[in-house]
Parts: structure tokens; sequence; C-alpha cells
């Protein structure tokens, strides 16, 4: 079926569409109502229905025939652990022990246990044991310091937390246990840490601790336990507007089915495939797509804890494809742009010479590239198509979300080049349109507030943890009647859809999301700082980076030179390196206006190196040329990667 078919098809009767994908889901027992409304929680997929993610994503292909294949291939370049893999036979025996271990330390149906792990299979064997076992899962990103760990671990209480001696950071060793410590003791938080040693790491265990080894030794499989379809599976924080991040709570029995929709018909994966999302398991791309995604459809899933570029070179994703037959490539477009920047002509992938390419690596097995995460500009785009010789296609999508709201497809880019610099289109399930402040839809091709109507289809987040309000006010009141995407962006004429930016404080390093309101937070509590804003400055390589601008109190006598490394500092300590913060600057003065609201977006364009506007309600325009002398002298000016960069108000 093609794309018109498919969708028509979803429109015509969104229940049967939904209830035909879910028949790919082993259900212990099947639904009552497709679709459901129920208290504190707007949309209720599968109501009635009784399942296990552990199960769908292991034990029946095992039962299948598929015991011996390979489950997860892990790549480690940096301790040279390459190419170990686990069988889904290996892999089921493992979550089955590790699930007896989460029992023995008292994690139970219902309770919430966090995985704080670098990218290796014991962080997908900790979340699929809590699957098995009706616990929920909240996987926080390694590179979150010691305090925003601290931050998830009160908002979710957690029976028990799994962590690693360590991971690696390009060559760099970073001490997973001694964060978790950290964390546990900023937040006052009691209970049983469970550690994974790495191998020859040394850990130090304090009372209370239990190792990951000895305890499964000692431990006994566990089978999977029957869970309703709304059963959260897990909760994963994302920024929001303020500092304090969002718990975005993820069912069971719609997010399987959504998955395994996403796996065969966008990215066209069949069981038994290469799939590789090069991402982290901390952000949603790792849980829907390194975990869950490939497993659920028994596919080969690969874990490589390293970096596009320097670990230890540009063809570290070339050698991944090769080694493992990788056949669905899934990357943040700052990831091709890393490999572009060292190796632009590609030669350590191929050489030509005499006409004819001499091959490095063969990647013959790749079918296609996904990119996601950012805006992926047309030129990194054609560089990667050029060299690779596959599509390379892009899919929009959020934490909130789950799976691709919008995608493109291989059949797009062969009868046109209509979907090239466009997200895609809307999926089945996602009514995308664009409005303007009022809530009025625009013309095709006018630039808007990106919504989609209710209900939101299988996959997408059903509430936020312990705030249901904040849940719907952050989502469902800016635009009643919509889901408020905070994305700004246009439909053309064909129905293709393009994403510019966010209308929200939230900025996007290197494909991860952060919120400018956190950094702000931490730099107005510095003892010299009377006043503070944040924006997301372009760049070349991140897509955006943040940038601080500082306002020191009145009889402050530090230096402004010392405050600026400061906060640079500070910020790096206590929300971590990732955020990339490397700008702070000490002005005299905010642009404001009148009424007392600083100008981000005046700020934005000096930042950028592009004439700010001047709007009617600022206080004082003159304080637009203070700032742009500033940063003038000092020589700092972003560089757009797009034609049409977003400047939200
Ligand atoms: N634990 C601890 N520290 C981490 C970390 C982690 N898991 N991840 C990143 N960091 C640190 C890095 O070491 C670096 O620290 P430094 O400033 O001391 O060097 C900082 O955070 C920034 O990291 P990163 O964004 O990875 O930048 P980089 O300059 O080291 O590498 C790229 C540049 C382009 C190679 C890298 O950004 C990249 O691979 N991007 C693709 C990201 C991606 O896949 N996104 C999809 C998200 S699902
Ligand atoms: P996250 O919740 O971390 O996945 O970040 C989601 C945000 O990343 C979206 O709201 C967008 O702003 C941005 N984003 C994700 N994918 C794309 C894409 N394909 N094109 C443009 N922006 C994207």
């Amino acid at each position: 079926m093609n794309y018109t078919e498919v969708r028509d098809e979803w429109k015509s009767s969104p229940a049967v569409f939904w209830a035909i994908a879910a028949r790919h889901v082993n259900w212990m027992e099947k639904w009552d109502n497709v679709l459901a409304e129920r208290p504190g929680r707007r949309f209720a997929w599968f109501d009635g229905a009784i399942t296990n993610a552990s199960y769908n994503c292991l034990d029946r292909h095992v039962e299948s025939g598929r015991g011996e294949q390979v489950a997860i291939a892990f790549e480690s370049p940096v301790t040279g652990a390459v190419a170990q893999t686990m069988t889904f036979a290996i892999l089921t025996d493992q979550v089955a022990r590790f699930a007896g271990v989460l029992q023995r330390n008292g994690v139970g149906f219902g309770d919430v246990v966090v995985i704080y792990m670098p990218v290796i299979p014991q962080a997908i064997i900790a979340m699929l044991a809590c699957a098995r076992i009706g616990a929920t899962h909240c996987v926080v990103f390694g590179g979150f310091a010691a305090k925003e760990l601290a931050t998830r671990i009160m908002d979710t209480l957690p029976k028990a937390i799994v962590t690693a001696s360590n991971g690696f950071e390009g060559s760099r060793r970073i001490d997973y246990k001694e964060t978790v410590d950290e964390a546990i003791q900023l937040s006052m938080w009691t209970g049983p840490a469970i550690v994974y040693r790495r191998e020859g790491a040394s850990i130090t265990l304090v009372p209370g601790d239990v190792e990951w080894d000895r305890a499964m030794r000692e431990s006994h499989p566990v089978s999977p336990v029957p869970v309703p379809s709304s059963h959260p599976l897990y909760i994963l924080h994302t920024s929001g507007t303020t500092g304090e991040p969002k718990g975005i709570v993820r069912d069971t029995g719609g997010y399987m089915t959504a998955l395994l929709w996403s796996m065969n018909n966008i990215y066209r994966c069949p069981p038994g495939d290469v799939f590789w999302a090069a991402a982290d398991i901390g952000w949603v791309l790792g849980h829907s797509f390194i975990a869950y995604g490939p497993l659920l459809n028994g596919c080969t899933t690969v874990l490589y804890e390293g970096k596009p570029v320097g670990t230890p070179d540009s063809a570290s994703f070339w050698r991944v494809i090769e080694q493992h037959r990788v056949n669905v490539l899934f990357a943040a477009p700052t990831a091709l742009r890393a490999i572009r920047k060292e190796d632009p002509a590609g030669l350590l992938l191929y050489e030509p010479i005499l006409g004819s390419r001499i091959w490095h690596h063969d990647i013959k097995s790749l079918r296609t590239v996904f990119v996601a995460g950012e805006r992926c500009d047309t030129s990194t785009m054609n560089w990667a198509e050029n060299l690779l010789g596959v599509p390379v296609l892009d899919n929009w999508w959020q934490t909130e979300a789950g799976w691709p709201i919008a995608a493109s497809t291989a059949e797009d880019r062969a009868v046109s080049e209509r979907c090239r610099g466009s997200a895609g289109r809307a999926m089945p399930g996602w009514d995308v349109r664009c409005v303007d402040d009022q809530g009025n839809e625009v013309q095709n091709g006018i630039t808007g507030n990106i919504v989609c109507a209710l209900p939101l289809p299988p996959g997408a987040m059903t509430t936020i943890w312990n705030a249901h309000a904040r849940y719907e006010s952050s989502y469902f009141q800016r635009f009643p009647g919509w889901y408020d995407t905070g994305d700004a962006g246009y439909i053309d004429v064909n129905g293709f859809l393009h994403v510019m930016g966010r209308t929200d404080d939230v900025i996007n390093v290197a494909g991860h999301r952060f919120s400018t309101g956190a950094i702000e937070e931490i730099v107005a509590r510095l003892a010299p700082v009377a006043e503070c804003a944040v924006v997301g400055m372009s760049d070349p390589l991140k897509g955006q980076v943040p940038v601080v601008f500082v306002v020191l109190k009145d009889r402050s006598d530090v230096a402004p030179l010392e405050v600026e490394t400061q906060v640079v500092q500070t910020v790096r300590e206590q929300l971590g390196a990732v955020i990339a913060l490397r700008l702070a600057f000490v002005v005299g003065r905010l642009p404001k206006t009148r009424s007392g609201k600083i100008l981000r977006r005046s700020l934005l364009y000096i930042v950028d190196g592009k004439p700010a506007p001047i709007p009617a309600t600022i206080e004082d325009p003159a304080v637009i040329s203070e700032i742009e002398r500033l940063m003038q002298q000092r020589w700092i000016k972003g560089e757009s990667l797009f034609d049409e960069t977003h400047y939200p108000d």
C-alpha cells in the first residue's frame, strides 16, 4: 500500500486501523475497547487488554524459533569489546534472572526503578526486567550530572537504582557509580543500588549496594507477569520551559502497537534484519529504537558505546555497519555532520581510483538511513546520500510522541525531490496542522504553531508523572482541542511538513533537548548575578549551543571574566557537560520590554550575527547596539545551518 492508501485506511476508521495493527502484539487478554478515556489519562488505548512487553520482546521470539538469532550486538570501540553478541535465548535468560534480582531487592508490580547506565547490554536487560515484573523504569541519560539525577530520583521515588561502575565518553572513563552515590546523598534517598561492574573496573560498594554479577548468580528466572495495556512501561524525563523536567509516562500496549507499526511501515525493517539506532538509551530514540522497537519486531539491535568521530576515527559508523551487516541506520544529523567535517570526501569509506571505487568497508547491507532529533540541513543529507548511495530520510517526533509524527518514505524520494528539506508527511494517527497564535489554522506554506488533533494515537504519552495538571496545561491549554507540539513550521502544498524550530524555551544541542530555563535557574542562583538570559546560538556542528547573558548585582566586586568562568563551570557541574555551554557574557543590561519582559528573541538575532529587529515595546533600543558591539568585540557569531532559522517570539 502506498502512503495515501494507508492514510485513507486510518482516516476511514482509526479504531479498526489500530485494532489491525495491534494484531502484531501478543495479548494475554484482548481489549474491551480500542480507545477509552480514563480518569487521569486522556487516551487509554486497548483498554482492558492484558499483555507484557518483556514477553513480546523476548520469550515469544524464542518460542517461534529465533532463540539463536542475535538480539543485541554490542560495540564499544574504546574498551575494545568489539562485536559482543547476545542471542534472544541468552537475553531472555538474563532478563528473567535480573527480574529475579529486582524482586529480591523489593521491587514489585507498580514500583519505579531508576536506571543510570552507559550504552551497554545490561541497560537493556534492566529495562526489560522491569517490564517483566510490571515495574516502571525511569532511565536517566548518563551525561546528566548528579543534581539532575537527584531531581529524577526525587520525582519518581524508586524502589531501586540500577547503575554500572563506569562508561566511556570518547576515551574518557566516566564514573557512573560515583555520580549515583552523589545523587543519592543529594536526594536523601534510601534503597538498594544494583551495580554492574564492567570488566577490569573496581567499585567501592557501600552498605545497601548489590553487585550485579553476584546477585545474578544467586537469582532464579522469573516469568513475565500480566499487565494492563495502560500500565506505565516507563517514565522518561524531558525538558520543558521551566527548570523542572517533565516525566513523560508511556503506556505498554499502545506503545508496542505503535512501535511495531513503525518498524514495519516507516523503517521497513522486518524480523531478522539488523537495526542500528546510533543514540544513547537515555533519550527517547534509545528507548523506542535501540531497545523496544527492534526487539519487539524480532530484529537484531546494535548497541554502540562510541562516537561517530574520534573512537578511533570517522570511519566508525562504516565499520559497525560492515561488522554487523546493518540494514537500517538511524542517526542524528549532528553525527553525519561530524563525520563530514572530518572526512568530507568520504575517503575512509572508499577512494575513487582511475574511475572506480576502492571500498575500505563493505556497507552493501545498508538500505536506508533515517535521521531525526533535529532539523537535517539538505547539504548534509545530500552529502550522505551521495556517499552511501542509499536514501537518507528525515522523520520528526518528540519524547512525548514516542514514535514518528511525520516521516519521509523511500517512495517519496524515488518519485520526486518533494520531501527533501522536509520532515515528511503525517503518519497515520497523527492529524498535523499549523495554527496562528489565536489557534486559527493557517494556509499551506505559512509558518505557524504545529499542533495535532485529538485523540493522540497509540504510543503517545499518557500523562506527566505526578503532574497530570501540568500535562493538561503544558500540552492542551494553549490551543483547546489540539495537542501543542511546541514546534513551529509549515505544511507545503504537497502536504510535507517543514519543522523550523521550537516556540518555547527549549534548545536542541546535537539532537539533545534542553531547557534554557533550567540553565537560567542555575545561573540566577550565583551570588554575583542580578539577572540572566539564555538563548540557543546556531552552531554548524551541533545545530544550537547555549549562550548565557548575565547582569551583575550593583555592588558585585567580582571581575566579569571571573563570573563568566564561574557560570560555565557551574552549569557544567550541575547540568552536565553535554549541554555544551562555553559562552557566557557579562553585559550592562538586558534588552527588555517596557513591562520588564526580557527580549530573548532580540538576543537570538544578535548571537546569530543577524540585524536584530527593534520591537515597538522595547524599553531602550540602545541596549541592542550595546550588546551587538560586545559580540563584535569578542568575535562571537553563530553560523546558521539553515536558510530560514526560526526566531520564536
Ligand atoms: N556521559 C558523560 N559525559 C558526556 C556524555 C555522557 N553520556 N555524553 C556527552 N558527554 C560530554 C562529552 O564528553 C563532552 O564533554 P567535554 O565538553 O568535556 O568534551 C560534552 O558532554 C559534549 O558532548 P557531545 O555533545 O557528545 O560533544 P562532543 O564535542 O564530544 O562530540 C559529536 C561531538 C558531534 C561527535 C557528538 O555531539 C555526537 O555524537 N552527536 C550525535 C548525538 C546524537 O546521537 N544525538 C541523538 C540523541 S538521541
Ligand atoms: P526530543 O523530545 O528530545 O526527541 O526532542 C524533540 C524536539 O526535537 C522536537 O520538538 C523538535 O524541536 C526537534 N526535532 C526532532 N526531530 C526533528 C526533525 N526531524 N526536524 C526538526 N526538528 C526535530
